[in-house]
């Protein structure tokens, strides 16, 4: 079996490493700080042996997956890998060090990868003196349940590498779209309206935060509301992957951050981890309820999907990925109840540029320019799958 070693060993690490040796792989889990391996290999246990109670495996199961795990503060394991994921902090001169460092440890083969959520893969590979063989393989949180895994060639990666990336995650049954090296790759490019639309809507005065989750989620099949989601996200964090976007795109006025999420976090209201954000989570606490008005909710849901669909449609302009793979990443990375290409052929392109085209006219502003791909196939009445 081939050999994986992944460094950091903190939640992502953790967990893609439970990944790879549920899957027979040996695996090393490496990380600069020894009570953070201590942590990941209690964490291990403890879920092997709630699988292990659920009947899900066998305790002897459990007992070689882990048996496979090598815990270690020593880099010198990592000898002899086929795969290296790095899962470290997320800040490019730490992670630029990281990889000088394990080009001189690994054989010349080895292919060496990224679990960057925000960073270029290009300007980490730039640290190695091969980035031929180097690639971004984006897992979500958490990586053993969420199917999805970004591929992400640098521009200094080569074929081969990509096929084999991709070949092995497959082989560990996920889900693998292949994505451009540009900011927020698929899932954190497109998903930005989810957040900041509704976050728009609610700073208009137009409905509250039960509101306009109730429109999502009853009217769109959407799991959870864009309020809740970034409760249980955490509103320091979706509002710096959303202020990062922003300034990787030249702060294209598209990825705009909002003031509401910023005083938020500032405030500390982070959400479920600090018992409150846009909702209290405290045990007597008041209970908002929606404004359960069809006709306001479908305004809201069409306004949010439509600036999805508008985002979805400009990756594939922009040649990010193929349609198909922009489709997988939103239903497998962040469960959206269908692929936004494909609600875009069933709400009409007409009508999809007709809303923004509305949008646009009544607020003049950028965000709501429509993608020239969905122009170009209302004209051409062409849609994306037929
Ligand atoms: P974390 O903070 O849980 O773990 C990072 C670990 O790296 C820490 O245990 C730290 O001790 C260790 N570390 C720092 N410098 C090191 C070094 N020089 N050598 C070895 N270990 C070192 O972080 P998390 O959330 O697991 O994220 C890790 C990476 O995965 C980041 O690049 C992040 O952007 C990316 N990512 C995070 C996701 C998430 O939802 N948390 C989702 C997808 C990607």
């Amino acid at each position: 079996m081939p050999k994986l070693s992944v460094i950091g060993a903190g939640t992502m690490g953790t967990g893609i490493a439970q990944v790879a040796a549920s899957e027979g792989w040996d695996v090393v889990v490496n990380d600069s700080n020894s009570a953070v391996i201590e942590e990941s290999s209690k964490s291990l246990v403890k879920v092997m042996n709630r699988l292990v109670e659920k009947g899900k495996i066998d305790q002897q199961t459990a007992d070689s997956i882990l048996g496979r795990i090598d815990f270690t503060e020593d880099q010198q394991h990592f000898e002899n890998s086929d795969l290296v994921i790095e899962a470290i902090v997320e800040n490019l001169e730490v992670k630029q060090k990281v990889f000088s460092a394990i080009e001189k440890i690994v054989r010349p083969d080895t292919i060496i990868a990224s679990n960057t959520s925000s960073l270029s893969l290009a300007s980490i590979g730039a640290s190695l003196d091969n980035p031929s063989r180097f690639v971004g393989i984006h897992f979500f949180n958490p990586a053993p349940l969420m199917p999805l895994v970004e591929i992400i060639p640098a521009v200094q990666t080569v074929p081969r590498t990509i096929e084999q990336a991709k070949g092995w995650i497959d082989s560990w049954k996920k889900i693998t779209v292949l994505a451009k090296d540009t900011p927020g790759f698929i899932v954190n490019r497109v998903a930005r309206p989810f957040y900041g639309e509704a976050l728009r809507i609610y700073e208009e005065g137009i409905a509250d935060f039960a509101t306009i989750d109730w429109s999502m989620k009853e009217l769109g099949g959407f799991r959870m509301g864009p309020f809740e989601l970034m409760d249980f996200i955490g509103n320091d964090v979706n509002y710096t992957v959303t202020e990062t976007v922003f300034e990787s795109f030249f702060y294209d006025p598209r990825y705009k951050p909002s003031f509401t999420q910023k005083r938020m976090s500032e405030a500390g209201l982070l959400g479920r981890k600090t018992g409150k954000g846009y909702y209290d989570y405290s045990e007597d606490a008041f209970k908002p309820t929606a404004k359960m008005d069809e006709k306001l909710g479908k305004q809201i849901l069409d306004r949010v999907v439509v600036m999805l669909i508008n985002e979805a449609a400009d990756a594939l302009f922009l040649n990010i990925a193929s349609k198909e793979d922009i489709d997988l990443a939103m239903t497998k990375g962040v469960n959206y109840p269908k692929g936004l290409l494909k609600w875009a052929d069933e709400l009409g392109i007409n009508w999809c540029v007709e809303q923004l085209d509305k949008l646009y006219d009544e607020y003049h502003e950028d965000r709501y320019r429509c993608s020239p791909l969905l122009r170009r196939m209302e004209k051409e009445k062409k849609n994306f799958y037929s």
